[in-house]
């Protein structure tokens, strides 16, 4: 595999083999877990597990993937330790971002799992870390192991991914899931089409020619899969982007009236934080459909099997 050994920053790293290798670990582990409620003895007793540390540091908040990662190590039988308030480490000393990684990567962790916002000098210091890391969320640039989830979870829920049709919905233009995503369910033969106000179309080169419904009813008759995303407020300028959250909740906020586009069979995601009553209402959260939480579920075992994988670990199968 491409990335044993070596950092995960990109969907783009990945090989189709690369990901039949991550999600057959996975489904394994998953299996494995619902029979007997743990995978780690799976893991080659050669290695000794406890000693392998993975080190997360994340500047900005998280909910889903710092927890998920640090689930995923614990039941791997890896420790893990945590940067995961500025305001109680030394970057609200003074001390930079790029610093603080060069300082945990010298206490020699296995593997490092960082979120931060947008900054080209901590871009340039974590590709030269002597320790392989995770992208777990960089500004807007990409959330690989989000969209490894959400391919697994479509897979789950479809049976397979090649020919299958996602529409993502929302704020594309600011949104590092979409940009993972984009990249990933088209090189495994999913068509990736969006629907968004102009303010939050894409404009980068990779969305060229990518699908733009205007209407979302229509997009969502077309779609196997649609999925929500957050607006994110954070990335917008501080003067605002032109359109008020009751213009977006109008226009693109999927509800029951939405959803009655989607076929019987079609699954809604959502990378979460969900906001509900803008990007979902919350009567869609609770329709069978909707596999918000199955995401959250499979990112232990997709993050497991990665991690796993990364770290040249061998599993037997049962
Ligand atoms: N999906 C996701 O990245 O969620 P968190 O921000 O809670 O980690």
């Amino acid at each position: 595999m491409s990335i044993v050994g070596e950092s995960f920053l990109s969907s783009e790293q990945l090989s189709e083999k690369d990901i039949e290798q991550i999600f057959s670990r996975a489904a394994l582990f998953k299996k494995e877990f619902q029979k007997t409620k743990r995978f780690d003895h799976l893991v080659s007793h050669n290695e000794a597990l406890h000693q392998k540390m993975v080190a997360m540091v994340f500047s900005e908040p998280s909910t889903r993937t710092r927890m998920s990662f640090q689930m995923a190590s614990a039941r791997l039988g890896i420790r893990t330790m945590s940067l995961d308030n500025p305001q109680v480490s030394s970057l609200s000393k003074g001390e930079t971002l790029e610093d603080t990684f060069r300082n945990i990567a010298a206490m020699l962790p296995d593997l490092m799992v960082v979120r931060y916002n947008t900054n080209l000098d901590a871009d340039a210091v974590i590709r030269e870390l002597p320790c392989p890391v995770i992208n777990g969320g960089i500004g807007a640039y990409e959330h690989p192991t989000q969209a490894l989830l959400d391919a697994f979870t479509i897979q789950e829920a479809h049976g397979k991914l090649k020919g299958e049709k996602m529409l993502i919905v929302g704020d594309v233009a600011h949104s590092r899931v979409a940009n993972s995503n984009m990249v990933l369910l088209r090189r495994l033969g999913v068509e990736v089409a969006y629907c968004a106000p102009k303010e939050f179309e894409p404009t980068t080169e990779a969305w060229k020619g990518v699908r733009n419904f205007d209407s979302l009813n229509e997009g969502m008759e077309w779609a196997s899969v649609v999925m929500g995303l957050r607006v994110q407020k954070e990335r917008h300028a501080s003067t605002g982007i032109g359109l008020s959250m009751a213009e977006y909740r109008e226009r693109y906020r999927i509800g029951g009236d939405q959803l009655k586009h989607l076929r019987s069979d079609g699954i809604l995601l959502h990378p979460g934080p969900v906001i509900r009553g803008i990007e979902l209402s919350a009567f869609v959260l609770n329709d069978k459909r909707t596999k918000v939480l199955d995401q959250v579920t499979n990112g232990v075992f997709v993050r497991a099997s990665l991690m796993s994988i990364m770290l040249g670990l061998e599993v037997q199968q049962k």
